[in-house]
């Protein structure tokens, strides 16, 4: 399985957001994080600024959503043409409802948990999604250090998907850098979100290839 690069906008220059998407143009997806100050004592930017990033990035636009009630206001994302929807396990109420929405809308449907919620409630219905995503800190803010604390819960994400047979991606969010991929790319994930490891250097495009390179080579025989 290849190792998929998603550098996260957060942590770029948001007056010129159309310029930091052209400085990763090798970038695999453009991660996007969409916050309210409900579900995370952050606020970001919304749809509207989600539609016109998809309309400009040459690149498909994951978006992680940060929010209450996504049920309502996902769909609007899959509609405004993001490549895949990653909703919060914590703020659903019918996530199968909202995964076959999605996909049904044409978008990969995601399921992301928080550092403390368990994944196996999940287990039985990976069939039904297209990604879960193991955030490796607590959603809300860029810059954190990596919490080594979920690395079993990667590590059991991916065994039941390999088990099951599924074609489902494992995403990780949150202090992914040089120093850390090579751990969580060996413990089974495949989606790798970096915001300052990518926009916190000089060169976000030259970041991309090296975080891309070390996780290849740690899954490497
Ligand atoms: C945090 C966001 C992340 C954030 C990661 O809640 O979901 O996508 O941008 O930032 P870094 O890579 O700096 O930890
Ligand atoms: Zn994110």
């Amino acid at each position: 399985m290849d190792m998929l690069i998603a550098p996260s906008i957060l942590s770029a220059d948001f007056s010129d957001l159309g310029r930091e998407l052209g400085r990763v143009p090798n970038a695999d997806l453009v991660h996007v994080d969409v916050m309210d100050n409900h579900f995370v004592p952050n606020m970001t930017l919304g749809l509207p600024v989600v539609r016109r990033l998809v309309e400009v990035s040459d690149r498909p636009v994951d978006v992680h959503l940060m929010i209450e009630d996504p049920d309502r206001w996902a769909p609007g994302f899959a509609e405004a043409g993001a490549a895949s929807v990653t909703f919060h396990a914590e703020a659903t109420s019918a996530p199968v409802r909202l995964a076959r929405q999605l996909r049904d809308l044409g978008c990969r449907a995601g399921v992301a948990l928080r550092p403390a919620s368990p994944v196996e409630p999940f287990l039985d219905l990976l069939a039904e999604i297209d990604m879960v995503l193991v955030m490796t800190v607590e959603p809300g803010f860029g810059g954190q250090s990596f919490i080594e604390g979920t690395l079993p819960k990667v590590r059991r994400t991916r065994a039941a998907i390999d088990a099951g047979g599924h074609d489902v991606w494992v995403q990780v969010d949150g202090g992914v850098d040089p120093g850390t991929i090579g751990r969580v790319a060996q413990a089974g994930a495949n989606v790798f979100v970096a915001g300052s490891a990518v926009y916190g250097t000089d060169d976000p495009a030259a970041a991309v290839d090296e975080l891309r390179r070390l996780a290849r080579s740690a899954v490497a025989d």
